[in-house]
């Protein structure tokens, strides 16, 4: 075990798969207490267990992101089992990928993205922040390169993350100096169950890995990586960034467009 996150308690949303999860196993064990908020239940419990089971200190408990009640119950869960927060890591989202355009994507599909997106990270940083006011903190926001640039078939979804970046960039200005520093990691494609749900088969999910610069899709571990440096000292000059972390893909494919014009 490292101690780069040595004394610290983070929480982090949607850490229960994916990337939430490499972020907490990670976080853990660089010496932070990590309180794993999800609203899968099951594998939120297992991801506490992975991290108890490997010596670290971890509490899971369910969080509706989308819910303002169930936020400030993750926060009271916090406070009362580790007294403070450090890390606020807001993981948790959803890609709904119904093949509409904009004209015919539905209420249903564009609250339950902006819901779940957007709100959750509103509702994070909302309840997080007062306690984080005396001591600074660093708030970590997951966007996605969506947000960056036009996401046909799925505007709910690039919108949200859009705003996300926006979020982000304002809360550092408003908080800096009270030394809450917030950044965005902006993820391209990495293999996890929403990017292999989303890409529909494994034949097109490897055929966008392909298309990648590095060839290859991210593993949630690379992205736990960035995670863990704009959480902890290290990036103490850091704030209000988006840093993309796609292994070429954004710029593949302005090269890609480039050809072809
Ligand atoms: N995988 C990718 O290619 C990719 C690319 C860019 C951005 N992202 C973003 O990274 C983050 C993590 O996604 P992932 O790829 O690890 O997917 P994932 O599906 O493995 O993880 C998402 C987690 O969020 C949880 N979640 C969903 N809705 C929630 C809610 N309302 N309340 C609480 N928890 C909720 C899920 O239960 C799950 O554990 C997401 O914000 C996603 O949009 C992923």
């Amino acid at each position: 075990m490292g101690g780069r996150l040595q004394g610290k308690v983070a929480i982090v949303t949607g850490s229960a798969t994916g990337i939430g999860r490499a972020g907490s196993i990670l976080f853990a064990n660089e010496g932070a207490k990590v309180v794993v908020a999800d609203r899968n239940d099951s594998a939120g419990e297992e991801t506490a267990d992975l991290i108890r089971n490997a010596g670290g200190d971890a509490v899971f408990v369910h969080t509706d992101v989308s819910k303002s009640e169930q936020v400030q119950n993750m926060v009271a869960t916090a406070l009362k089992k580790y007294d403070k927060v450090d890390v606020l890591v807001n993981g948790a989202g959803i890609l709904i990928r119904t093949q509409s355009r904009l004209a015919d994507i539905s209420d249903m599909e564009w609250d339950l993205s902006l819901n779940t997106n957007l709100r959750g990270v509103f509702y994070g940083c909302k309840y997080t922040i007062p306690h984080m006011l005396e001591r600074g903190g660093s708030i970590v926001n997951i966007s996605s390169v969506a947000g960056i640039g036009p996401t046909p078939m799925a505007a709910s979804y690039g919108v949200s993350k859009a705003g996300v970046i926006n979020l982000t960039l304002t809360a550092a200005r408003e908080y800096a100096e009270n030394r809450i520093r917030a950044n965005a990691i902006v993820p391209g494609l990495v293999d996890t169950p929403q990017a292999r749900g989303s890409t529909g088969s494994t034949e097109r999910f490897d055929q966008r890995a392909a298309e990648v610069a590095l060839g290859r899709a991210g593993q949630p571990e690379d992205i736990a990586n960035l995670m863990l440096f704009l959480a902890s000292d290290e990036s103490s000059f850091i704030t209000g960034g988006a840093y993309v972390i796609d292994g070429g893909g954004t710029v593949s494919s302005w090269a890609d467009l480039r050809r072809e014009s």
